[in-house]
């Protein structure tokens, strides 16, 4: 029910007016000119200027006094007084970065990641902001693309947990309460399924395949309560998802009931003509506002065609209505009709953003993040040790990632040992932060045989390795996923001293890493894992902290895998252990059909074993336990995993289906059991006429530590 304050605005509004409402632009436009526009082709906007005091929200402002300046222009000009709303990329963390949320969804710890979005909406709402273009559910399994680095990886049921986890955590409670943000959930739909891992690129998914792995999360985050969900620049079943119909008003309104705001991504409104999906900007205007984009990102479409339009009956004013109800809505939900400054407050800015708890924190999450991949018994390192350090991030504190407000500020490594008092004990070698990291284009000089002389007496060699940062996030797709030839090289010369070598790889993807794991005797992922990288890797490379991450994405052997992922169909010819050297059956001659480290793998410094694994029937559904034990004399945390396989049904299922998962903290040598209850709804999948279905039959019911190791038994449900 509309509020009679916003029908008598409504009301009073004139088209043009309310047209403005729909646009939203940087503040540059607005007579500001520092915006930190981040992102998107600055086209050539053919705004009105006497109707930019009018338009109804920007992007990318950041700083509490520049949003108070803002709102003031606007509320100074606009005749209504209808406030600003202040949008903003806080991705992963405002000014406090955490880690790319890839790294985090590899934590499996939904507390953490809704603790770290709590921690973002507090900094970005001291600092003026009202709305997160975050979290980014686009499901992932292809590390060619750039924006990997912003998802929770190749499974929906993760990506679900995750996409909910953080809403709660930007939006509480209640938008008006202190320090909540309004999430959007993006990029609706399907953005990480390009062709070829391109950038931008065609998508093109069956329906079921749509539904069933990648409108899994953005319907959780709309069921935890999003406000708002961005429309995605990529075709859905061969219709820009700006102005496809079928996708926003069938699916996300009227069969999930999303009552919030959708906004178009940066300029796909417009881009619309590009698709060669609308004849001219009237056509694109028209397509969009039908189908249900509510507000204009960065083009004018809407604010210069939408009246003609009307004139022409080519378009209903009561959808401009209903679009500009849902906006002021979402100003009054967030209390700025009362207040709109909200809590934008330089001096309390001061005080909040990066403040020691949320350094703390930021720490915690971020030693959760990294995943350890191999150890041969070099980790934890041991006290006292000399400890060389090579290759181009070891001094790097650009470990903040892609999509980060400020980067370049991040504690490097080398910080993070010296914290733990290893000054007089490291040497390094090869360390420079290399002025290409800037240009974009990424190797290190080939000075390996200095390295190997100037490190060849330490007790551990730790080697720091991984792409530019700046080439991960939008705009990055790659065709190659190997680290530079120079460090490789690094790698295997360091290798050749006989000391053991341990490389931390620093990347926003899943890189081919094979090469420096054969010359590795430890691997750590380190990802971008934000403001508190070097602290928290100190903290796991000397056992503080003991790693507990697990993997939201496959890494593959070669490119040439991709993609490879953990829940794939079985084919009719499955390639099933022992039949590797046949000829006709689903493989490759030159590489295995497995990732090289798979789906939900991480090693920790403990050991676990799993017995007394059992499924028995209860109701119409299971209950599946296991014991899992610390055998070791370290305290650890075991993420236990419960997949399903549906053997047999209407429809081929995949081979495995991720559909719970526990963390227990366990000290040496005790042992928990851990119960996973298994229901009809969990079982059931979209069938051929893509209805929701739950069909009797054969499953196997599978507890374990990844993907590939578990313990599996089979009963009729
Ligand atoms: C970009 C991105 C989107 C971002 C928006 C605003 O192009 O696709 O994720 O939120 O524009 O910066």
């Amino acid at each position: 029910m509309t509020k009679p304050f916003i029908e008598k605005i409504l009301k009073e509004m004139t088209l043009p007016e309310k047209l403005a409402q729909l646009t939203q632009l940087t503040p540059m436009y607005l007579g500001t000119d520092d915006s930190i526009d981040l992102t998107g082709p600055l086209n050539e906007l053919r705004l009105q200027p006497e109707m930019v005091c009018n338009v109804g929200s920007v992007l990318n402002n950041a700083g509490a006094q520049k949003s108070i300046d803002l709102q003031n222009y606007v509320l100074a000009h606009n005749r209504h007084k209808i406030p600003l709303l202040l949008m903003a990329d806080i991705i992963h963390g405002f000014k406090t970065v955490f880690p790319i949320p890839l790294a985090q969804a590899c934590s499996f710890d939904m507390d953490a990641c809704e603790a770290s979005a709590a921690i973002a909406a507090k900094e970005g709402a001291v600092s003026g902001v009202h709305v997160t273009f975050s979290p980014m559910a686009d499901l992932v399994r292809d590390p060619r693309w750039g924006r990997v680095m912003e998802a929770a990886g190749e499974d929906p049921y993760l990506n679900a947990c995750v996409a909910a986890s953080m809403v709660k955590g930007y939006q509480g409670k209640d938008l008006r309460e202190k320090g909540r943000l309004a999430a959007c959930v993006k990029h609706f739909a399907a953005y990480g399924a390009p062709e070829g891992g391109r950038e931008y690129n065609t998508v093109d998914l069956s329906e079921g395949v749509l539904r069933e792995f990648y409108l899994t999360a953005y319907k959780a985050a709309v069921d935890a309560g999003v406000a708002l969900v961005m429309a995605a620049f990529n075709t859905v079943e061969r219709v820009p998802a700006s102005a496809n119909r079928r996708l926003m008003r069938d699916v996300l309104r009227k069969e999930w009931g999303f009552q919030g705001v959708v906004i178009s991504d940066f300029n796909s409104v417009d881009e619309t003509i590009a698709h060669g999906a609308a004849a001219n900007h009237a056509d694109a205007a028209e397509k969009c506002l039908k189908a249900g984009v509510d507000i204009e990102m960065m083009s004018t479409d809407y604010m210069n065609h939408v009246e003609q339009l009307i004139e022409e009956k080519k378009l209903d004013a009561a959808l401009v209505d209903e679009a500009v109800i849902r906006i002021l809505e979402l100003k009054d939900a967030l209390g700025l009709f009362e207040n709109p400054y909200k809590d934008a407050d330089p001096v309390a800015e001061r005080e909040v953003v990066l403040c020691d708890a949320h350094l703390r924190t930021a720490r915690e999450i971020a030693a959760k993040s990294a995943v350890l991949l191999k150890n041969q018994a070099v980790l934890p390192l041991k006290k006292g040790l000399k400890i060389g350090l090579a290759g181009p991030f070891a001094c790097s504190h650009h470990l903040e990632g892609g999509w980060s407000i400020e980067s370049g500020k991040a504690v490097s490594l080398y910080d993070g040992l010296l914290q733990k008092g290893a000054a007089d004990r490291i040497v390094t070698a090869m360390t420079e932060e290399l002025g290409s990291m800037q240009d974009g284009i990424f190797d290190v000089p080939d000075q390996t045989q200095a390295a190997y002389e100037a490190l060849q007496d330490c007790d551990v060699i730790l080697v720091a390795v991984g792409e530019n940062p700046s080439d991960t996030g939008e705009g990055s797709s790659k065709s190659s996923l190997r680290l530079s030839a120079n460090q490789e090289k690094l790698v295997r010369v360091l290798h050749q001293t006989g000391k053991p070598v341990i490389t931390l790889v620093f990347s926003g993807r899943p890189m081919e890493i094979k090469p420096i794991c054969d010359d590795s005797d430890a691997v750590i992922q380190a990802w971008f894992l934000g403001t508190q990288a070097g602290n928290a890797l100190a903290d796991l490379l000397f056992g503080d902290v003991n790693p507990s991450g697990r993997l939201a994405m496959s890494f593959p052997y070669t490119v040439g895998q991709i993609p490879v992922y953990y829940n794939h169909l079985q084919t009719g010819r499955p390639c099933l252990p022992g039949k590797e050297q046949e000829r006709y059956v689903s493989r490759y001659l030159d590489c295995p059909n497995d990732p090289l480290f798979c789906f939900g793998y991480g090693l920790s410094y403990s050991a676990f074993s799993y017995h007394d694994f059992q499924v028995r029937k209860e109701g119409d559904g299971a209950v599946a336990s296991v014991v899992v034990e610390n055998t070791s004399e370290r305290a650890g945390t075991e993420t236990v995993q419960l997949y399903i396989h549906d053997v047999h049904a209407s429809v081929a299922r995949p081979v495995k289906e991720l559909k719970g998962f526990r963390q227990v903290a366990l000290e040496p040598h005790e042992k928990q059991t851990v119960h996973f209850a298994i229901t009809p709804e969990m079982l059931s999948f979209y069938n051929s006429d893509l209805h929701m279905t739950f069909e009797h039959g054969d499953f196997e019911i599978m507890i374990g530590r990844n993907a590939n190791e578990v313990w599996t038994e089979r009963l009729y449900l």
